[in-house]
């Protein structure tokens, strides 16, 4: 009886000293696959990693060439003038790129930031970054709008429907403004409510069927389109 107790005891506290440790962040401590492996050493400049919606982390991570998902992963953290000093080491063999990236809460890469190649080493690499903007919104510049957008929309001459959605025009042109193409005046962009986002219906409904340019089937990564969603959701942060 007497051990029974003791043993429920235990079993409450080990509970309470797990629920603690979860204070939201997902990738505090860096997972160690293997203990052996090189390591690096990194520092630089990092801003807009604090701005993220919940359910991403942005690491300091190793991937192989054949998976999106990260073999190691270590969670960034920075001083308050924003700078980085992250060693990750334990970094498996099969590892060939090191990164900072944004990852799910699968550890599947979302949005790469800086990358450098990585072949197996044995002591300790040192990289600076420099300067690294990781906010959310400079992840859909680069993944969505660059990629994808810009074609048509400022990157040549004249822009489709006059939106800009270059670097550095894009965020003014989208949050809070009025869509042309929609019958009552939806915003692009309005923040924390992506459903009434004229973005989100472009992207994600036929509602440009009659534009002349279909919309629908440009993004058709879910990955991208729930960042876009859940960038907007997230109060829409420049
Ligand atoms: C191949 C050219 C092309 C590409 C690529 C393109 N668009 Fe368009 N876009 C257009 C055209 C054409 C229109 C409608 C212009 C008009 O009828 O005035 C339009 C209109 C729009 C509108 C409505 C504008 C308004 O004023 O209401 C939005 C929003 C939009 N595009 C977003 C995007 C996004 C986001 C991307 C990238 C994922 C993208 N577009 C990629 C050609 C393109």
């Amino acid at each position: 009886m007497r051990n029974h107790k003791k043993i429920f005891l235990a079993l409450i506290g080990i509970a309470a000293v797990l629920s603690a440790c979860d204070d939201g962040k997902i990738y505090e401590e860096s997972i160690h696959v293997e203990r052996e492996g090189g390591s690096v050493r990194l520092t630089g400049q990092i801003e807009g990693n604090h701005d993220w919606a919940s359910g991403y982390s942005i690491v300091l991570a190793g991937f192989s060439s054949d998976s999106e998902y990260a073999k190691t992963a270590k969670g960034i953290t920075t001083n308050e003038d924003g700078s980085m000093d992250i060693v990750l080491s334990g970094i498996p063999s099969e590892v060939t790129s090191i990164e900072i990236c944004a990852i799910n809460r699968l550890r599947k890469r979302i949005a790469r930031f800086y990358s450098f190649d990585y072949t197996e080493q044995e002591d300790t690499i040192r990289i600076d970054a420099g300067n690294v903007d990781a906010s959310m919104f400079n992840s859909i510049q680069t993944n969505v709008f660059d990629r994808t957008c810009i074609n048509c929309h400022g990157g040549s001459t004249t822009a489709a429907a006059g939106l800009y959605l270059t670097d550095g025009k894009s965020y003014d042109a989208l949050v809070n403004v009025p869509a042309d193409k929609s019958p009552d005046q939806m915003f692009f962009v309005t923040p924390g409510n992506s459903e009434e986002s004229f973005l989100h219906l472009t992207l994600n409904t036929d509602i440009s069927a009659d534009w002349g340019m279909d919309h629908i089937d440009m993004i058709t990564s879910s990955d991208l389109l729930k960042l876009i969603d859940d960038w907007i959701d997230n109060g829409a942060k420049k």
